[in-house]
């Protein structure tokens, strides 16, 4: 195709303003996809993706629309993650294209996410579109939302089309503008071939399957490939488009957006955002600003039943295996046996992979406290990233320590603005800027990563009944007053649960972590003290007094199948449990002992 009848395009929208169901009329109303075969919502293929609303993996679509011109165009959508977890795939996804449609639900506006990724779009370039959905809803409010886009982003959006993805309307206007108002893209034939590996994942029949953005030169089959980053070389096995389904092409050339396999073993070797050139005849440059995602939240992760770490390790393999950004490496811990510290690129992705391997391989886990990694300066002058609160060096030899902290921008309607100021406030955050657009307050907070892992979007959704939306990037590390709490149940430490805390916040901490914890520890033959402890000093306690009396004494020996039943019951909860020393704690203690109220 030429590259005037070429349009390269993404969705910009928040959670649930209607990205997927709108790229499935476009696909649907151009004829990509026969009606029959239109599943709900092509574009979120995986369950989980489905069942959280959420988006994870970049997919593509590519649609041939007739414009009223009388010309055929080629249209490109590459559909982007909508989580601020996954926001260097975003940025990467938003540089293989060149413009993105602005989707915003007309009847709620702008949400901090919608901000995010608009700023990206802005970054890579694009130009955009906006687009006011659900127009079909009575609460709809278009010239409002307008008018907020307005403020609040600052494009013009008197222009802004107005559609029902749900029922159709406003879509031929929609893929009249992609052709009208998005450049087309622009390269060479004729000089070396530069492609952007733009996103890639393991595929049980094709292998390692990989999405590229063709800049310059042409790709075929049968062409020795190198990525440059890190010098690999591969042939070209297959050479296709998405239509949403794959198919094979010849080749691919300038602008155009498809899928190569080349034997390549794992997704490991192919890295995001990686210039693809020919072996022989390579580009002189790579594209500009190549820079891998890192984990920056960790945890432990152990199965509940010791016997299962075998399978653990089997799921979390074949998980690493389509997921480059989730690292893994096996921990030991007194308490809890063999496991996995394993790295996430945030909380959601944590979440994700946790339930993933709870339901598709079926192995019950306990989940560590989440942990960022801090930077722990020693007296020698050294510095030791600590990814494990387990692992805090002896503090004599300690200067200081450094924690990550974030930029976090979040839009709430007014009368909630007091509970997320006081939130970010408890948080040890630092207020950097705060604006209004409407009826709505935008609040920029400078916050520390660690406060907000564990359950900042929980407190947020529920101080502010849902209605604030949240999003952060990483600013880098600063000094503060950082200790190690750990946590002792009948006089053992529990690794599991210690934790970094700030010095000024470890008393209030380390009181509700003792007061929770003699809730969720039933009682036991013998009495059980709960200390919260920094180095040899006990800061806070709770003792948990002996069980009186046998839970079947109450039955008499008469009736045997209740007898029967009760202790069956024990020994179901037994299996959530795991010891501790002489002590059974609950798997969920381990999570809800860390909530902070
Ligand atoms: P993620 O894929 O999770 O990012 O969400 P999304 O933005 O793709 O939203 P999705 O398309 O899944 O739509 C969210 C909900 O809004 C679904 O229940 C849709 O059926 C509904 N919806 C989408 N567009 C419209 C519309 O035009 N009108 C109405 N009434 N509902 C819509």
């Amino acid at each position: 195709t030429d590259l005037a009848h070429i349009r390269n395009f993404s969705i910009v929208a928040h959670i649930d303003h209607g990205k997927s169901t709108l790229a499935d009329r476009l696909i649907q109303s151009t004829g990509t996809v026969q009606d029959r075969d239109m599943k709900e919502q092509m574009l979120d293929a995986m369950d989980i993706e489905r069942e959280r609303g959420i988006t994870i993996k970049a997919n593509t679509v590519r649609i041939d629309y007739k414009a009223q011109n009388g010309e055929t165009y080629v249209l490109n959508l590459i559909d982007t993650p909508g989580h601020v977890d996954f926001a260097y795939e975003v940025s990467r996804s938003m540089r293989a294209v060149e413009g993105s449609l602005l989707v915003v639900d007309s009847t709620q506006g702008v949400e901090a996410q919608t901000l995010a990724n608009v700023y990206q779009a802005i970054d890579a370039g694009h130009e955009l579109i906006p687009v006011l959905n659900k127009i079909d809803l009575p609460a709809s409010e278009c010239d409002r939302v307008a008018e907020q886009i307005e403020d609040v982003i600052g494009i013009d959006a008197s222009g802004a089309i107005r559609v029902s993805a749900k029922t159709g309307v406003g879509i031929p206007e929609t893929l009249e503008a992609i052709v009208a108002h998005l450049p087309a893209p622009t390269g060479d034939a004729n000089a070396p071939l530069k492609a952007m590996l733009v996103d890639s994942w393991y595929d049980s029949y094709l292998g390692v399957v990989v999405l590229v953005r063709i800049m310059d030169g042409i790709l075929k089959k049968g062409d020795r490939v190198r990525m440059m980053q890190n010098g690999s070389v591969h042939g070209v096995e297959r050479i296709g488009v998405f239509r949403p389904k794959m198919e094979k092409v010849e080749s691919l050339g300038p602008g155009e957006i498809g899928f190569i396999t080349a034997s390549i073993k794992q997704v490991r070797d192919t890295k995001v955002g990686d210039t693809i050139t020919h072996d022989k005849a390579p580009c002189d440059t790579p594209l500009p600003g190549f820079k891998p995602s890192v984990p920056v939240v960790f945890c432990g992760l152990f199965p509940v039943d010791s016997s299962e770490f075998e399978d653990l390790r089997e799921a979390i393999e074949k998980l690493a295996l389509n997921d480059a950004s989730f690292s893994y490496e096996m921990e030991t811990s007194a308490a809890l046996g063999f496991g996995f510290r394993c790295g996430f690129l945030g909380l959601l992705h944590l979440e994700v992979i946790r339930d993933r391997i709870e339901r598709e391989y079926d192995i019950e886990l306990i989940t560590t406290a989440p942990s960022v990694i801090y930077h722990v300066f020693m007296k020698d002058g050294t510095m030791e990233p600590l990814h494990n609160p387990a692992d805090m060096p002896d503090l004599t030899y300690v200067d200081h320590i450094e924690e990550p902290r974030i930029k976090a921008t979040i839009l709430v309607p007014d009368e909630y603005l007091g509970d997320v100021l006081k939130l970010c406030q408890d948080r040890r955050g630092i207020q950097l800027d705060l604006t209004y657009a409407g009826s709505r307050a935008m609040v920029v907070y400078d916050l520390p990563l660690n406060e907000v892992v564990f359950d900042f979007y929980d407190r947020l959704k529920s101080v502010t009944k849902g209605y604030a939306s949240f999003d952060y990037q990483m600013e880098g590390y600063r000094e503060d007053l950082l200790v190690k709490m750990s946590i002792l149940v009948n006089d053992e430490p529990v690794d599991a649960l210690s934790m970094m805390v700030h010095r000024d916040r470890a008393d209030m901490r380390g009181r509700a972590m003792v007061e929770k914890l003699k809730e969720l520890i039933p009682r036991h033959m013998f009495k059980i003290p709960i200390q919260a402890a920094i180095g040899g000093k006990v800061i806070a306690r709770e003792t948990l007094s002996a069980m009186r009396k046998d839970v079947t004494a109450k039955c008499y020996g008469g009736d045997a199948t209740r007898k029967k039943k009760l202790l069956e019951k024990q020994k179901a909860g037994k299996k959530k449990m795991r010891q501790f020393g002489k002590v059974d704690i609950p798997q969920e203690a381990f999570i809800s002992a860390l909530k902070m109220d």
